[in-house]
């Protein structure tokens, strides 16, 4: 079977021409929709200096230039609540079902929005990123309780054509009926195929591995998101730990 979606690579690089933003936002809500209660919210920013704010929080190339639509994936559950009688116990929307759920529906939507830009020969990043900050996401695009700013997505024609990244061996990753046996060869045959991609991509060539990646995770300063846990506390979602 051929696909294109084998040929995935994250743009980060748009020409100045305007996608079909209707399009692309009708395949997010034609996506599959965990309990069909479609608990996402699409905003798309046009507004420059709201743009801009979103690019300073996220710091990703793609947003550090001007091109390519940029919208933003919110759980929202809100909607939900806001439609059942008030005063009644909303538990079942703000707890870690409603949240998960919230968070399939958008992280496929956005998905399915890049994998429907991908086959009509655009591209796209996502943009984690954005959790970078996700109060100040919160105050910029007016959130109400019971939402929350996931993830980032841009989408444009391809101004850039990067080398596809090497994938973990198929053995390592994809089982049978049972967890895949680990092959320290594999992976160290991969390690060295991932550092020959790093070495010799066309930009941002570098010395770089599969291990060092990983290693550079257990360093990296990560301690801003550690609030995000309070930040959906604050948004009206109930998840306690454990
Ligand atoms: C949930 C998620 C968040 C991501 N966030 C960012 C981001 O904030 N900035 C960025 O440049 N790329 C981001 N990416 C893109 C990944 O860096 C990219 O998919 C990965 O390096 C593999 O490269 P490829 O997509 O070109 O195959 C994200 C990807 C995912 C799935």
């Amino acid at each position: 079977m051929k696909s294109v979606a084998l040929y995935h690579r994250s743009i980060r690089r748009f020409k100045p021409i305007p996608v079909d933003v209707a399009t692309l936002e009708a395949v997010a809500q034609a996506t599959s929709s965990s309990e069909f209660l479609q608990s996402f919210t699409m905003i798309h920013i046009t507004d420059a200096t709201l743009r801009a704010k979103v690019a300073k929080i996220s710091g990703s190339a793609a947003l550090n230039q001007p091109n390519g639509a940029l919208f933003i994936f919110v759980i929202d559950t809100g909607r939900d609540i806001r439609l059942i009688a008030p005063g009644s116990d909303h538990h079942h929307f703000t707890n870690w079902n409603a949240f998960l759920a919230g968070a399939f529906d958008v992280t496929l939507a956005a998905q399915n929005v890049l994998a429907a830009a991908e086959r009509a020969g655009l591209g796209g990043v996502m943009l984690g990123s954005i959790l970078n900050d996700p109060q100040q996401m919160i105050d910029l695009l007016h959130l109400p309780r019971y939402t929350f700013p996931l993830l980032g997505l841009m989408v444009g024609v391809p101004d850039e054509d990067p080398q596809a990244k090497p994938r973990l061996p198929h053995a390592v990753v994809v089982g049978e009926n049972t967890y895949p046996a680990a092959d320290p060869a594999a992976i160290a045959a991969y390690d060295h195929a991932v550092a020959a991609y790093y070495a010799h991509r066309d930009t941002g060539a570098r010395e770089e591995s599969f291990y060092s990646l990983i290693q550079r995770h257990l360093t990296a300063d990560q301690h801003h998101r550690d609030e995000i846990g309070a930040i959906l506390k604050a948004q009206g979602f109930d998840l306690p730990q454990g």
